[in-house]
């Protein structure tokens, strides 16, 4: 199959009008496009086409008990799939269009290939004027996971997407580099109170402060009895080993025992900062100036994917501080590191 990439610069002019129609009529037709949203790009289909559905789990290699987010474009279009609840309508209200998405009690309407058998589904609006707009023209929500192949680390650009998805998408829609880089907030909004199941921009102490009441975070019960099924596997794993280090200290060490493993250098990917400080010799990438947590999370999955293309077999990761954003960015570090963080030195 040949993969068009259509680059979309303004979302109100006629060419952009003219690709959008193009992957609507795709979707309409139980095809896949895959689009950027403010978090990743996503692989979408007509998420009430279920044969649509699992060509996606096809096109990814994903495992099949690992449900998919439902994209939508209004809040009419939620109460068509799913039955929220009083505390999960404030959090829609607040958050929505957004990066945040909502496990709810799912209708009949919803296929099970979408949610994996769960009686639940997970719903998103994103904030994207690509992403609206495509919805709007497909007339219909539109399921969709980050555009990489299964376990690999999510596409924050078309040319990721590309990577991993030429010749088994009909088209791509370009619309530049995703501006948050981190998925989006899960949360489950079931029971009265909401429980992160995986960590991202929408942060647990802003949804506090709008249902009023603690928000939990999945805890190490979900590996036995997943509460979202996507926590079990390893994901965001870049092909070469990745070590973390918490200052320049950890990272001279771990440089040093790598450059010994492998016979060449690790790629260090840090803070502009730290990466000033680093010897002649050493490879390195600065992805953020020091503190600056939204530039971090922008480029890191980026970072990870440029040390795979340049081949390097191994790098260092210099860590964030694991609060509010930070602790989105080391959740998806740890399971790129291997999944209870083993490859952490402290
Ligand atoms: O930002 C995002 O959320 C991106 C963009 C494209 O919207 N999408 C995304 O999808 O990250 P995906 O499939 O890569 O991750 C979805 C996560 C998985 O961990 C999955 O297990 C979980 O959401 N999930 C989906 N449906 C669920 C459900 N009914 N109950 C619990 N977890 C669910
Ligand atoms: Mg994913």
């Amino acid at each position: 199959m040949k993969t068009k990439l259509i680059r979309i610069d303004d979302i109100n002019s006629p060419a952009a009008r003219h690709a959008i129609d193009e992957a609507a009529a795709l979707i309409k037709a139980g095809r896949l496009v895959a689009f950027p949203t403010e978090t990743v790009y996503g692989l979408g289909a007509n998420a009430l086409d279920a044969a649509a559905c699992l060509a996606i789990f096809a096109a990814k290699g994903r495992p099949a008990d690992n449900p998919l987010i439902v994209h939508i474009a209004d809040l009419s279009m939620l109460h068509t799939l799913a039955a929220p609840g009083d505390v999960a309508l404030k959090l829609a209200r607040a958050f929505m269009p957004g990066p945040l998405t909502l496990v709810l009690p799912k209708k009949p309407l919803v296929p099970d290939a979408v949610s994996a058998g769960l009686n639940t589904v997970a719903i998103r609006w994103p904030a994207h004027n690509v992403a609206r707009a495509l919805i709007q023209a497909a007339g219909c929500p539109v399921a969709a996971p980050s555009a990489n192949i299964s376990g690999r680390v999510s596409p924050t650009t078309a040319a990721h997407v590309y990577a991993d998805m030429a010749g088994k998408v009909p088209l791509i829609l370009d619309g530049g580099p995703a501006e948050i880089g981190l998925e989006s907030t899960v949360v489950d909004a079931c029971g009265d109170t909401p429980v992160i199941l995986r960590p991202g921009r929408v942060s647990a102490e802003e949804m506090a402060r709008i249902v009023g009441l603690p928000i939990r975070q999945a805890g190490g019960e979900a590996v036995e009895r997943p509460a979202s099924p996507g926590l079990k596997y390893r994901h965001y794993a870049p092909r070469g080993e990745l070590l973390l280090a918490g200052d320049l200290k950890q990272i001279l060490e771990l440089r040093q025992r790598l450059a010994q493993k492998y016979g060449r250098e690790p790629l260090i990917i840090a803070c502009a900062e730290t990466a000033a400080l680093l010897p002649h010799g050493a490879q390195s990438l600065a992805i953020a100036r020091q503190g600056d947590l939204p530039a971090y999370a922008r480029n890191i999955f980026a970072a990870l994917r440029q040390a795979d293309a340049e081949n390097f077999p191994a790098m260092v990761v210099e860590t964030a501080p694991e609060v509010g954003l930070g602790a989105a960015i080391m959740n998806r570090l740890y399971k790129a590191a291997g999944e209870a963080g083993n490859n952490f030195i402290k």
